[in-house]
């Protein structure tokens, strides 16, 4: 992959398939967390499990809009969620299970986290992000790859996408009035999903 401008290679094939197998090991983990989880708690935890690897446009757009240049150094350096992962959960103490059961794993070192469900973005969005090290062999040697992993109930993902194809749109002159609904639908559907788990836990009680 090849920064156009100045011919300079962004990102090479070699490193392009790093990042799709430490995609596709972080997506099997969460798979094995997945299955334990659901078995400990006798019903499923988490409802979907994807992943995918940046492109080289939205990788590029995003040195943009961090006013970086757009040189290998700075894609590898500056871009945490080249490759990135996600559990969509059913209720947002899951999802913090799924946050404890990573911590258990060896090859995985949790560099940061983000927890924008006690601390949403000011956008309303809610997820609980982990930047990850994750340690790993392939083709011989051993890989050390940085991997995004967002944690969110169905909710917040369900915002989450419709914020992103409304985003668009915010632009315009209504944009704050826009922002401002977005926002406000963000914390209903965080309190539906509260007491979606007060729910559950009356029902359990029973
Ligand atoms: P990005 O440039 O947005 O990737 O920011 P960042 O690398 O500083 O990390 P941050 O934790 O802020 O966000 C990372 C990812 O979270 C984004 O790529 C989106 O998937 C998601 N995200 C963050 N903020 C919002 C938001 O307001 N709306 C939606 N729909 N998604 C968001
Ligand atoms: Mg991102």
């Amino acid at each position: 992959m090849q920064d156009n401008n100045k011919n300079e290679i962004l990102i090479t094939d070699e490193d392009a398939l790093k990042y799709e197998a430490a995609m596709r090991y972080m997506l099997a983990k969460l798979d094995l967390i997945n299955t334990g989880l659901s078995d400990e708690l006798g019903r499923k935890a988490a409802s979907n499990i994807s992943g995918r690897v940046k492109s080289i446009e939205s990788i590029k757009n995003k040195l943009r809009r961090k006013n970086r240049k757009i040189t290998g150094k700075n894609v590898h350096d500056v871009i945490k969620d080249i490759a990135g992962v996600r559990a969509v959960c059913f209720f947002v103490d899951d999802l913090y299970k799924f946050h404890e059961q990573l911590t258990y794993h060896s090859d995985i070192t949790i560099l940061k986290v983000k927890d924008y469900i006690k601390k949403p973005k000011k956008s309303g969005y809610r997820s609980l992000h982990l930047i990850c090290r994750l340690d790993m062999p392939f083709a011989g040697q051993m890989l050390h790859t940085t991997v995004e992993i967002q944690l969110r109930t169905n909710a917040m993902d369900y915002w989450a996408e419709l914020d992103n194809q409304l985003r668009y749109k915010k632009e315009n002159e209504s944009s704050t009035q826009i922002g401002k609904k977005l926002k406000s639908y963000a914390d209903e559907i965080s309190s539906i999903d509260k007491k979606m788990m007060k729910l559950r836990n009356r029902i359990s009680q029973l």
